[in-house]
C-alpha cells in the first residue's frame, strides 16, 4: 500500500477503514471487486494504492486473457471480447503507432478516485512485444450491450428507461468533472470526446462513460491543464460551436467542461428520440443527420452550428410528456451558443433525478 507516498507490502489483513482507500481483492475471481475478502491470498500481494493494480498484476491478467471475438473498430484500433478466468473482459488493442493514445488512456483511467459506476471500469494495461511489433492492450469491464449508439439503434426505450440512461450519463460526467480535494482527492477531468459511441450500456440499462484517451486533467493548485491542448481533437459532429470557430479559451479549464456539456445535450437528443410514448417514437439518427454529410468537415459543422446557429429539432410531441419536456429543455440549455450560459453536469444530474415518471407517460 502507499503510505506517505512510499509503497509498502501489506502482510496482514487490514480493515477497510484503516486503509481509507479502495482495495482490489486479488483472491476474488472478479478482479474489479473492491472489497477485501480477508483470506490469506489477500495478504501476500503488493497492493499499490490508490492508483490501481500493480503493474505486474496488470500484465499477468492481460497475458492470461483468451480473446473471443472482435466487437468493434475505432480510430485507435480494435475492441475484443475476451475471457479472463471465466469472466468477460473487453480488450482494446492499439497498434504501436498509437502508443501515445494507449499510454494516455491508461494514465487517465488510473487517476486517483476515478472509479465510479458510470465510468467504464479499468482493469489493466499491457504492452506485449511479439518480436516484430508491440501490441498495446487496454483491458476493461465488458458490456455485452455495446455502446449507447448500438443500443439506441437496436430498439426503443421507455420513459423510465430514458430517464435512467440520461441520469446515469449525467452522474458519470458530473463525477468526471468534479474535483475532490484532499489526499484521496481527484482532479477535475474533461472528456473531450463525449458521444453515443463512447458511452457503454451496462446490463442494468445504465451507462458507463468510456474512451478517456483525449481527456484533460486540471491541476487546481497551479491552475494548469496537464497536456498541451489541441482544441480540435474530438469528433467533429459533437464539437461545441466555440471549438468549431476556434474561439475557445483553452487557458480556462471550465471551457473544456462546457464543451462536454454541449456534447451531452446532443446525446440526450439521440436518447429522447428513441423514447416511446403511446407507441410514438422516432427512428434513430445522429445529431445533425439532416444538415451535414456523413463524415462532416469542420467547415460543414461550423456553417450549420455557428453561422446558421441551428440545433437538432425538438418534436412537438415531446411536450405531451413531462420527462420528455424536461429533457428537451435541458438539451437546449446544454447546447447554447455561449459556453458560460450552459448548465453544469451536476445541475443536469439534479434536475433529472427530481423527475418522477407519472403514469400517463408510460408507454
Ligand atoms: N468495454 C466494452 N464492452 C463492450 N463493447 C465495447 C467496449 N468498449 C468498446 N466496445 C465496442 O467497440 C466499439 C469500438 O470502440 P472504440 O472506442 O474503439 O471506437 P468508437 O467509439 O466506435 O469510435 P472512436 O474511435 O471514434 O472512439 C464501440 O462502439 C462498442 O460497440
Ligand atoms: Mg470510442
Amino acid at each position: 500500500m502507499l503510505s506517505n507516498g512510499r509503497e509498502e507490502v501489506v502482510k496482514s489483513c487490514v480493515s477497510l477503514p484503516e486503509l481509507h482507500a479502495q482495495v482490489f481483492c486479488h483472491s476474488s475471481k472478479n478482479i474489479t471487486r473492491t472489497e477485501c475478502c480477508y483470506t490469506d491470498f489477500c495478504n501476500n500481494i503488493t497492493l499499490r494504492l490508490p492508483l490501481g493494480l500493480p503493474l505486474l498484476v496488470q500484465r499477468t491478467i492481460a497475458r492470461t486473457i483468451v480473446l473471443q471475438e472482435i466487437v468493434g473498430k475505432g480510430r485507435f484500433g480494435e475492441v475484443w471480447h475476451g475471457k479472463w478466468c471465466g469472466e468477460d473482459v473487453a480488450v482494446k488493442i492499439f497498434s504501436s503507432r498509437d502508443e501515445r493514445s494507449w499510454f494516455r488512456e491508461a494514465e487517465i483511467y488510473q487517476t486517483v478516485m476515478l472509479r465510479h459506476e458510470n465510468i467504464l471500469g479499468f482493469i489493466a494495461a499491457d504492452n506485449k512485444d511479439n518480436g516484430t511489433w508491440t501490441q498495446l492492450w487496454l483491458v476493461s469491464e465488458y458490456h455485452e450491450q455495446g455502446s449507447l449508439f448500438d443500443y439506441l439503434n437496436r430498439g426503443t426505450v421507455t420513459v423510465e428507461g430514458m430517464v435512467r440512461l440520461a441520469l446515469s450519463v449525467a452522474s458519470g460526467l458530473a463525477h468526471l468533472h468534479m474535483e475532490i480535494v484532499g489526499t484521496q482527492g481527484k482532479p477535475a477531468i474533461a472528456h473531450r470526446d463525449l458521444k453515443s459511441k463512447n458511452i457503454l450500456v451496462k446490463r442494468n440499462e445504465t451507462c458507463a462513460i468510456a474512451d478517456l484517451g483525449l481527456a484533460v486533467k486540471h491541476d487546481s493548485v497551479l491552475n494548469t491543464i496537464d497536456i498541451p491542448q489541441n482544441p480540435r481533437v474530438g469528433t467533429r459532429r459533437y464539437m461545441a460551436p466555440e471549438i468549431l470557430d476556434d474561439a475557445m479559451n483553452t487557458n480556462i479549464f471550465e471551457s473544456f467542461k462546457r464543451a462536454d456539456i454541449y456534447s451531452l445535450g446532443l446525446v440526450y437528443w439521440e436518447i429522447a428520440r428513441r423514447c416511446s410514448v403511446g407507441g410514438i417514437t422516432e427512428e434513430y439518427q445522429l445529431p445533425y443527420y439532416d444538415l451535414v454529410p456523413s463524415d462532416p468537415s469542420i467547415e460543414d459543422m461550423r456553417r450549420v452550428v455557428c453561422e446558421q446557429k441551428l440545433r437538432p429539432s425538438i418534436p412537438n410531441q415531446w411536450q405531451s410528456c413531462e420527462a420528455l419536456r424536461v429533457l428537451g429543455r435541458l438539451m437546449r440549455e446544454c447546447w447554447r451558443a455561449s459556453g458560460a450560459a450552459r448548465l453544469t453536469a451536476l445541475r443536469v444530474k439534479k434536475t433529472i433525478s427530481q423527475l418522477c415518471v407519472p403514469e400517463d407517460c408510460k408507454a
